[in-house]
């Protein structure tokens, strides 16, 4: 097998050395088309090398986004009906016949990994990427730690190594990148790990306004994990995708520590039923539970989510008499890259989310608000799914695969993920 040299490896993938690629009277014109004018109200006391940081920063920006704002909040649903899910006893009949399957496409070098890790994760309220989270009792075990442990898991199976890609953002590439060459990569093999940064969409108040995080600096969050596949485009990693004949993405994302990863038995489902993608789900705990559920939209793939399921589709049962919107997704999903290519540029919905963003105000003092006071806007994974013809509901054990670590403390946080994760039977 040819490994990727370190060219391709994109790791080094760093912002492009700046050259000055718009003028004041330019940057002025463009800014005007969207009401941000006040983004250069500090220009003048800038240095010339943070006057062009902020001129480049103002071209690379994609102020369209903020068109967002005035369309309603709700995209209109098409019509909604239950998909079959691959459910657990029959997985269990058949699992010998699925796990060989998928062990074959390993070992076959057909599976890539790729975990999302651009996310801020400001619920859990540090500044440090979430995968440095370290979330041991008596030892030190890093999310990112636990993640490769689960991957190591099946490549200690397959004797196959599978190729992981790393996406993150602007504000924690450098931050991740040092932290796996510190640790040593976890004794993955480096030459196996490839960095990518996905994009950055401007922040801001709740009328619009974009806003500065420096006198020189445009507000900006990454633009949601919508994006992964056009931002692995850009580095350059699908060529070496096609260079390794690798056919399926395995999707991840950082915060749940339980998850199999590139886990054959789900690979071998997905090829059976010959979908174009799979789906990790679980029931759902009760039919309030906050998780989107997966669904037909007009009768393609699609998920509702929880604030978008009305009384009746949530009451609606299947012939067994169980409801028939009960598997909700944990992001794990199973792509099938040619089918990839063929959606990638096709436009995703953009979502506006409420957030905390730290800004200079008008006196140029730095603020760091305690409470949300604006938005930024994400195009969101899900919204891929419904772009695919077929896919497949893959019903997993909630207590061996879910353990999602948002919050600090209570639901979803390291208290509990560390309680499952002890139930495991994993030590920490
Ligand atoms: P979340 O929806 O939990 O968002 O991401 P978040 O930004 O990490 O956390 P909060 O909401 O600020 O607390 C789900 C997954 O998608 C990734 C995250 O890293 C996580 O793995 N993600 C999210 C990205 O890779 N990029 C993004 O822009 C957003």
């Amino acid at each position: 097998m040819t490994l990727p040299t370190a060219d391709t490896k994109s790791n080094t993938m760093e912002r492009k050395a700046s050259e000055k690629r718009l003028t004041k009277v330019e940057a002025e014109k463009l800014l005007a088309q969207y009401g941000q004018e006040h983004l250069l109200r500090f220009f003048e006391e800038l240095t010339s090398q943070e006057q062009d940081q902020l001129l480049n920063q103002i071209a690379d920006t994609d102020f369209s986004v903020l068109k967002q704002l005035h369309k309603d909040a709700l995209q209109k649903k098409g019509r909604i009906s239950p998909i079959r899910a691959m459910e657990l006893p029959e997985i269990q009949e058949i699992k010998e016949e699925l796990t060989a399957l998928g062990l074959e496409a390993i070992r076959q070098n057909k599976v890539g990994a790729v975990l999302l890790a651009g996310g801020m994760g400001t619920r859990l309220g540090s500044d440090d990427p979430k995968g440095m989270c370290d979330i041991g009792i008596t030892r030190p075990v890093y999310i990112f730690q636990r993640l490769i442990r689960n991957l190591l898991d099946v490549v200690d199976l397959s004797g196959a190594w599978i190729h992981l890609f790393v996406m993150t953002s602007d504000k924690n590439h450098k931050a991740t990148v040092n932290f796996f060459q510190e640790k040593n990569y976890f004794n993955y093999p480096e030459e196996y790990i490839h960095f990518f940064q996905q994009e950055m969409a401007p922040a801001s108040d709740y009328d619009g306004k974009v806003y500065l995080e420096a006198k020189h600096k445009i507000a900006t969050s990454p633009n949601g994990n919508g994006g992964w596949f056009s931002s692995m485009k850009r580095a350059g990693l699908v060529k070496l995708l096609h260079q390794e004949g690798i056919e399926w993405l395995n999707v991840f994302a950082v915060d749940n520590v339980l998850q199999r990863i590139a886990d054959p038995c789900f690979i071998g489902a997905v090829l059976r039923q010959n979908c174009k993608v799979g789906a990790k789900v679980v029931r759902k705990n009760d039919p309030d539970e906050k998780v989107g559920v997966m669904c037909l939209e007009d009768g393609h793939p699609s998920i509702v989510e929880y604030y978008e399921l009305t009384r009746q589709l949530r009451d609606t049962r299947d012939e067994k008499g169980d409801p028939a919107y009960n598997f909700g997704v944990i992001l794990n999903y199973l792509f099938h890259e040619p089918s990839l290519e063929q959606i990638w540029d096709r436009e995703l919905p953009l979502h506006v989310v409420e957030k905390k963003i730290p800004y200079v105000n008008e006196e140029g003092e730095q603020i760091r608000p305690k409470e949300p006071n604006g938005y930024k806007f994400e195009s969101l994974i899900l919204d891929m799914i419904h772009m695919m013809d077929t896919c497949l509901p893959f019903e997993v054990e909630r207590n061996r695969e879910f353990a999602p670590i948002k919050n600090k403390t209570g639901v979803d946080s390291i208290e509990s993920a560390r309680r499952l994760l002890q139930e495991n039977g994993i030590p920490l």
